[in-house]
C-alpha cells in the first residue's frame, strides 16, 4: 500500500469516522458496527471456514463488533484489528477488557502503507467494508497475500461499484453527501488486483439484492423510532443529513450501481 491511499494528514488524528457519527451507525447497524448486517453478516464473510486455532486479522476494524464476535463465536487463537482511528482503536481495547476478551483479540492503530506484520503471519485475513477506503487496490492485494500463509484465505466484504467506469451523477451525489473518502471500484479492478497478486479460488457474491431492502428498513428506522434517541445524540440537523446520504444510497443500490459484495481468495499451498 502507498502513502497516497488515504487522505490522512500524517501529524493528526484520523477524524474520519467521529464520535457523532459512529453514535448514528452504531444505532442504525447494532453495538460495534460501523457497517450493515452485524454478526449474521460476519458469519456468512467467514461460512464455510474452519477458524479453529486461526489467528486472523481484520483490516479496518472500526468499533471491532466483529473482533468480539469472531472471538466469541469461534474457537480462535488470535485475532488483532487494525485501524487508521486512534479513536476507535482506544474504544476496542476498552471493550475488550470490559468484555473479558483482551486474551485472544489485540488492536492497533497502522499508518496508511504495508500491514505490520511478518510474511505468512496469518490464517485470514478478513475485511468488513473497509477496502473501500483504500484506493489501490492491487498494492493492497498484495500485501494482504504476503501476509497469508501459503493455503490461507482472504475473507471479506466491501462496497463495490457495478463498473469500473465514471460514476453516475446519481453515485457522485451519494458520493458527496458521505463525504468519506472512498476509493470505491468495481468488480475488474478487485478480481485483477487478487489475481495479479497470485490468489486462486476467488469468487465474488453481490448482496446488492439483500442490501436494498436491508437499506429501506434502515431509513425508516432512522426517520422513525430511532430519530429521537439520536437526535438527543447528535442533533437533528446530522440525523437529517443522514437521513439524505440514505436516500441518495437507495438511489445508487436501486440502479444496481453499489454493490455490497462478499470476496474470497486463497493463497495457494
Ligand atoms: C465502514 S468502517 C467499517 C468498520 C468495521 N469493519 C465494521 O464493519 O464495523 C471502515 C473502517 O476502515 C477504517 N480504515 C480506513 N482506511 C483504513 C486503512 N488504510 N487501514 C485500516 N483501516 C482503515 C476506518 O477508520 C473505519 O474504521
Amino acid at each position: 500500500m502507498s502513502d497516497s491511499m488515504i487522505k490522512d494528514d500524517q501529524d493528526t488524528e484520523y477524524q474520519e469516522y467521529d464520535e457523532s457519527y459512529n453514535a448514528i451507525l452504531e444505532g442504525v447497524w447494532g453495538e460495534g458496527f460501523l457497517s450493515p448486517g452485524g454478526p449474521e453478516e460476519v458469519d456468512s464473510i467467514l461460512e464455510g471456514l474452519d477458524l479453529t486455532d486461526y489467528t486472523i486479522l481484520d483490516i479496518g476494524c472500526g468499533l471491532g463488533g466483529a473482533d468480539f464476535h469472531i472471538a466469541q463465536s469461534y474457537k480462535i487463537k488470535q485475532i488483532t484489528g487494525i485501524d487508521i482511528a486512534d479513536n476507535l482503536v482506544n474504544h476496542c481495547k476498552q471493550t475488550a477488557i470490559a468484555k473479558n476478551l483482551a486474551d485472544n483479540t489485540s488492536f492497533l492503530t497502522v499508518k496508511p502503507g504495508p500491514l505490520p506484520f511478518d510474511e505468512g503471519a496469518m490464517d485470514i485475513v478478513f475485511s468488513k467494508d473497509s477496502i473501500i477506503h483504500i484506493a489501490d487496490k492491487h498494492s493492497l492485494a498484495k500485501d494482504i497475500y504476503r501476509v497469508l500463509r501459503p493455503g490461507g484465505w482472504f475473507a471479506a466484504s466491501d462496497w463495490l461499484a457495478s463498473h469500473d467506469g465514471p460514476p453516475s451523477s446519481e453515485m457522485i451525489a451519494y458520493e458527496e453527501a458521505e463525504g468519506l473518502d472512498f476509493g470505491l471500484a468495481g468488480h475488474d479492478t478487485y478480481e485483477h488486483a487478487l489475481q495479479e497478486a497470485g490468489f486462486q479460488n476467488i469468487e465474488f457474491n453481490n448482496r446488492n439484492g439483500w442490501y436494498r431492502n436491508q437499506a429501506r428498513e434502515e431509513r425508516s428506522n432512522l426517520a422513525g423510532p430511532l430519530y429521537e434517541e439520536l437526535k438527543e445524540k447528535t442533533g437533528s440537523a446530522f440525523v437529517d443529513q443522514l437521513i439524505d446520504i440514505w436516500d441518495k444510497m437507495i438511489i445508487v443500490l436501486d440502479r444496481g450501481e453499489l454493490c455490497p459484495t462478499h470476496l474470497r481468495a486463497q493463497r495457494p499451498l
